[in-house]
């Protein structure tokens, strides 16, 4: 497992999965550009290594997470299925029938042990103190052209609960308002904008530090749909199959990832806003500009040689799909531990996440595809599913075709489409209201006569075993002499 980004960034040389790009390009726009085209080519493209981004001399990298092969790298795994099967025995333990047994398990305590991190006093993310360092130094990207300025998009935004003192990392962009203050975009559903909203109750300065550029299990799990109060060091530290190491920051009592690039250390103040936006967000359109909270740089620390660790969003397909496709593989065995009919779920890279759920189900009574639809829309952040297409187990969801042709085949709009309103995602621009608005779910499985359906389904047509087998020679046959 990697220690820091650079041992990722080896391997991804390594198995030429990078091009780096030796060029001047300008972090103004120009990135982002060649970016977006990168990641519009097949497979998701390289990862791009930017070595001399104009006017600055620090390396800008993008795109890491950007296939679904640099995703399985990032987490050390041949398939992502791979950590669900590991979650899922990490959360089924079972009683050991003997001292063999028992020795067998001895594998998982350890993955245990490696949930809790640990500190440690000296940290590369500390070679260069500057309590005077200024924004201006790194090379962060505009990356489309009405952008209200330069944003940092892959940030770890580390914060505690002012009362409780638990512990929130979540990734946030953070807008560039000059060298000391930059935006805090974190939305009001949020870990980050819950330990605010505690802060501002109690008239007090909420202490905020940030790392850029961690090791890539890290990186991922700060984008994690992790549940409220569960700390993503534990998610981390599970994937990277050792304790991550922190390292007190010089000027708040907060702890970042010691072999981060670089750490911003500041904090927030309690009732004061800025004017954040408009950015090029992952729904392929400009954010509208709103008031969010100030970040005040105090400190900045880094490694003596940093790479700057960034993404770009936009229209879909680029990086951050990659990113929830391990959350979509990561969480269907917990989601499976409250509702185990949940035979596999997908969220389609046009869909960007929540607008299109699809989800297959073992359905064991009348009603059952509503009860997963009501399910998810209360259930952490799957509460932002805006369209929740429930199918029976034998359709493969993973294949978008064969979902809209099921859901065609299937589904009576005036009998089969569930309407509710609710909390929807902040980045949501078709509901009337910010942050409420109406969902809808799609009952898209076989209809029982228990749920008012009399009539009979009609058969898949299936071709038989035998036909099948003598269209294989054939076709192989043909196919060689044809040239499409
Ligand atoms: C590239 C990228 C950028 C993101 N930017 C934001 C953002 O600006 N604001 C936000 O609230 N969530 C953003 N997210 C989503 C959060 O990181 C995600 O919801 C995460 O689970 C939040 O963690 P939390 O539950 O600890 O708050 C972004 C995700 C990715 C992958």
């Amino acid at each position: 497992m990697f220690n820091d980004l650079n041992e990722f960034i080896a391997v991804l040389d390594k198995e030429r999965e990078l091009a780096r790009v030796t060029e001047q390009v300008s972090p103004n726009l120009e990135i982002a550009a060649l970016t977006d085209r990168v990641s519009k080519s097949a497979g998701g493209g390289p990862a791009l290594l930017f070595e001399r981004p104009t006017g600055y001399d620090i390396p800008v990298a993008i795109n890491l997470f950007g296939s679904l092969k640099r995703m399985c790298l990032a987490l050390d795994v041949e398939k992502l299925d791979d950590l669900a099967h590991e979650i899922e025995e990490l959360t089924t333990p079972k009683m050991p029938g003997g001292v063999i047994d028992a020795l067998k398990m001895l594998p998982m305590v350890n993955r245990l042990r490696d949930l809790m991190p640990k500190t440690v006093r000296e940290a590369p993310c500390q070679e260069v103190v500057r309590r005077d360092g200024a924004l201006d130094e790194l090379p962060i990207l505009k990356c489309w052209p009405e952008d209200g300025g330069r944003y940092i998009t892959l940030p770890l935004v580390f914060t505690r609960d002012p009362e409780t003192n638990v512990r929130n990392i979540g990734t946030y962009r953070m807008q560039v308002y000059d060298g000391r203050t930059t935006g805090m975009h974190w939305q009001r559903h949020k870990g980050g904008a819950q330990h605010y909203r505690v802060a501002e109750r109690l008239g007090k300065r909420l202490d905020v530090s940030v790392a850029l550029g961690p090791d890539p299990a890290l990186a991922y799990s700060a984008t994690a749909p992790m549940p409220e109060g569960l700390d993503e060091l534990m998610l981390a530290g599970f994937l990277r199959r050792d304790r991550v190491e922190l390292v007190k920051c010089v000027t708040n009592d907060l702890e970042v990832p010691a072999t981060a690039q670089i750490v911003l250390e500041g904090y927030v103040e309690p009732g004061e806003r800025r004017r954040e936006g408009p950015f090029g967000d992952h729904t392929g359109f400009y954010s509208h500009p709103d008031d969010y909270p100030v970040f005040h740089v105090t400190c900045i620390t880094h490694r003596k040689n940093p790479v700057y660790l960034t993404t770009v969003v936009g229209i879909p397909p680029m990086e951050d799909y990659y990113l929830g496709m391990a959350s979509e593989r990561i969480f269907l065995p917990l989601i499976r531990k409250t509702l185990p009919e949940i035979v596999d779920m997908h969220f389609p890279a046009v869909g960007i996440f929540h607008n299109i759920v699809l989800v297959s189900i073992d359905k064991r009574y009348p009603g059952h595809a509503r009860k997963i639809m009501n399910a998810f829309w209360g259930l952490g952040q799957l509460m932002f599913s805006k369209t929740i297409i429930v199918v029976d187990k034998d359709v493969d969801v993973q294949n978008e075709a064969e979902v809209a042709w099921i859901v065609g085949t299937h589904y009576d709009p005036q009998r089969d489409i569930q309407f509710t309103k609710g909390p929807v995602d902040d980045l949501e621009d078709a509901s009337d209201l910010a942050a409420f608005g109406s969902k809808m779910g799609i009952d898209a499985t076989r209809k029982w006569p228990s749920e008012g359906f009399t009539r009979p389904w009609p058969k898949r047509i299936v071709p038989s075993d035998a036909a099948v087998r003598r269209a294989d020679e054939l076709w192989e046959k043909i196919r060689k002499g044809w040239k499409p």
